[in-house]
C-alpha cells in the first residue's frame, strides 16, 4: 500500500501520540516529543488535531508533524524510517508543493531530526540552515539535588498563578487561565505536571511544565520561565532542578529540552541545573 498523509480527528490523535511516545528513546535524535502536542493542546483539541499530520504505510505510523505555526512544521520520524527513501520522497513532495496543503508558498520552516535523509534532500533543494538551537539533557540515574525552593504542584487553585508566571516570563505570551484548563483537560496532561516555585514570601516566581513519555524514556521540559521581576536569584536553576526531580520520580530516564543558542541565560540556567549541552540542531528554512 502507498504512503498516506492524513489529518487525524481528535480521537485519531491517539495513534500519533502513541508513536511519538514510542519513538522517544535515549539513543534516538532529539525530535518532537508528545509533550509538544500536550503544550499545544492549550489551544484546544480541535486545533491540535487540525494542526497534526500523520504519514503512515500499511497502517504503520512513520512520521508525525505538528504545524506549530502556519509556516512552521515540526516533524518526528520513526527511528527506522530516518533514512526511508519512499517516505523521504513523499515528505519532500508534501513540503515543497503548496498545493498539497501542508505548507504555504513562500518562506517556511521545518524542524526535523538530525541524521534524517529528509534534511539532506531539502538542503540539496536549496533549503538553508536557520539559527542554532541547543538541546540540553540531564541523566536521571542518580538522585537530583534539592532545589532549595518551595515548589508546589499546580492544580486548579494555582492555575491562575501558573498562567501569570508564564505571561511574565515570556514576552508576547498569550497563555491564560482558560488555556491552562484546556491543556490540563487534554489526554496528554495525564502524563504532565506543572510546578510553581515560591519565594520566602510565598509569591509565585517561577514555573515549569514537565512531560513524561513513559518509564525509562526521556522526559521533557516545556516551557520553563522565571517571572521577569524575580530573575537573577537562582529561581531558574531551582525550578529546573524541581522539574528534573519530578521527571525522575515519574520514572523518566533523562530530562531534556531545547532552547535557542541565542538564549544565553537559558542555556546557562540548564547547565547550572546539571543539564549537559548536546550538539546543536538547526531548523531548515526555505526562503520566499
Ligand atoms: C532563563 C531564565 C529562566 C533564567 O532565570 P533566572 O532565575 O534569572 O536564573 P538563575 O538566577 O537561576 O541563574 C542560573 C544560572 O544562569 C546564569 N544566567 C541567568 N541568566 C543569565 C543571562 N542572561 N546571561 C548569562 N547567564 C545567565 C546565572 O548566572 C546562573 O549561573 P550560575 O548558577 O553558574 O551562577 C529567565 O531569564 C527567563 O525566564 N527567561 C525567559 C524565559 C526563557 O527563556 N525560558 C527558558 C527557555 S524555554
Amino acid at each position: 500500500m502507498a504512503l498516506e498523509l492524513a489529518t487525524p480527528t481528535v480521537d485519531g490523535l491517539s495513534s500519533a501520540i502513541d508513536a511519538l511516545r514510542d519513538w522517544q528513546t535515549d539513543g534516538s535524535p532529539h525530535q518532537l516529543h508528545p509533550g509538544d502536542l500536550g503544550w499545544f493542546w492549550r489551544f484546544g483539541a480541535e486545533k491540535t488535531a487540525a494542526s497534526t499530520r500523520v504519514w503512515s504505510r500499511d497502517g504503520v505510523v512513520l512520521a508525525v508533524g505538528l504545524l506549530d505555526e502556519v509556516d512552521m512544521l515540526r516533524v518526528a520520524l520513526a527511528p527506522d524510517a530516518l533514512r526511508d527513501e519512499e517516505l523521504t520522497q513523499q515528505l519532500v513532495t508534501d513540503l515543497t508543493q503548496p498545493e498539497r496543503g501542508l505548507l504555504p508558498a513562500g518562506k517556511v520552516y521545518l524542524e526535523s531530526p538530525n541524521g534524517s535523509l529528509l534534511k539532506e534532500r531539502l538542503a540539496a533543494e536549496g533549503w538553508q540552515l536557520d539559527a542554532p538551537w541547543v538541546p540540553v539533557r540531564r541523566d536521571l540515574t542518580d538522585p537530583v539535588e534539592d532545589p532549595g525552593l518551595r515548589v508546589d504542584l499546580v492544580g486548579t487553585e494555582e492555575a491562575h498563578e501558573r498562567a501569570l508566571v508564564q505571561r511574565e516570563s515570556f514576552a508576547g505570551s498569550t497563555f491564560t487561565d482558560d488555556r491552562w484548563f484546556t491543556m490540563a483537560d487534554g489526554p496528554l496532561y495525564a502524563d504532565a505536571r506543572c510546578l510553581l516555585g515560591r519565594n520566602e514570601l510565598g509569591e509565585s516566581v517561577a514555573a515549569v511544565t514537565v512531560w513524561f513519555a513513559g518509564a525509562g524514556k526521556p522526559g521533557y521540559l516545556e516551557p520553563m520561565g522565571v517571572h521577569r521581576i524575580h530573575r537573577g536569584r537562582g529561581y531558574g536553576r531551582a525550578i529546573t532542578l524541581a522539574a528534573a526531580r519530578t521527571l525522575r520520580e515519574l520514572g523518566a530516564s533523562t530530562a531534556f529540552t531545547y532552547t535557542p543558542a541565542s538564549n544565553v541565560g537559558a542555556v546557562a540556567t540548564y547547565e547550572s541545573a546539571g543539564f549537559v549541552r548536546q550538539p546543536e540542531t538547526r531548523d531548515l528554512v526555505r526562503e520566499a
